[in-house]
């Protein structure tokens, strides 16, 4: 399942009945997470005009993405990252997903309660990556749940770059982040094989540059 489990951003208008929707949930909330602290909320976002308001705001920061990539950054990079001033078109980038916010059959943000993360590189002088190990299971099992039902989906970020204007909307609480918004339907493409690095480019023995492991 994990080979056939792409990122699907196009759905065909068939619906995902509530029953699929809550066995894809109660397959998903066996996802692991820092002393089982289970910090997730989903939001199952039916209101057209909510899902408009969000998708717009996923895309002003979908349009800087790409524009980013487009001078030669790794947009939204935090080692060396791009300078504010890089140029941004005034008409947004088309998505295929925010385009069709509307029609995709789920819609779900996933937020979390911050209180209950135990982050433990966070004295660190770095960029904390720790957090984010206690929710992203669990939307990726939103993700092979769905396939499980042969269902697709795509776990999306954007929506987080605009917390503050995005509270309001869902009645986010203080002390909750927005870790993802998810899409689920049923592909217009299926997928077949995924594109990704084979196990001994990055995998070592003993030490981060030690051998690779080849099996
Ligand atoms: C943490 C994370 C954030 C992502 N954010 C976005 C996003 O904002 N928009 C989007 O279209 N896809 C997003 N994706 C999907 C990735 O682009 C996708 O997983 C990757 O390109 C591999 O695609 P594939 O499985 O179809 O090969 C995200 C995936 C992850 C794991």
């Amino acid at each position: 399942m994990m080979r056939t489990t792409a990122a699907v951003r196009e759905f065909t208008g068939d619906p995902v009945p509530d029953e699929v929707l809550f066995r894809i949930l109660d397959r998903a909330r066996f996802a692991p997470s820092g002393g089982n602290q289970q910090g997730w909320h989903v939001t199952v976002l039916r209101d057209r005009e909510r899902r408009r308001h969000l998708a717009d705001l996923c895309s002003a920061t979908w349009t800087r993405y790409v524009a980013e990539q487009v001078a030669g950054h790794r947009a939204y990079g935090v080692i060396d990252p791009a300078p504010p001033d890089v140029e941004v078109p005034d008409e947004p980038t088309p998505n295929p997903f925010l385009d069709h916010i509307e029609d995709v059959p789920v819609v779900l943000v996933v937020t979390v309660d911050l209180a209950t993360l135990a982050v433990l590189d966070r004295d660190l002088d770095r960029w904390s990556i720790v957090g984010g190990a206690s929710i992203y299971p669990f939307v990726h099992n939103l993700l092979l749940a769905a396939r499980d039902e042969g269902l697709g989906g795509v776990m999306t970020t954007f929506l987080a770059a605009s917390e503050p204007e995005v509270a309001p909307v869902l009645g986010l609480p203080d002390g909750h982040a927005i870790a993802a918004m998810v899409g689920i339907g049923r592909p217009v493409h299926q997928a077949t094989t995924l594109r990704r690095n084979p196990v001994a480019s990055f995998t070592t023995i003993d030490t981060v540059d030690g051998d690779p492991f080849t099996g």
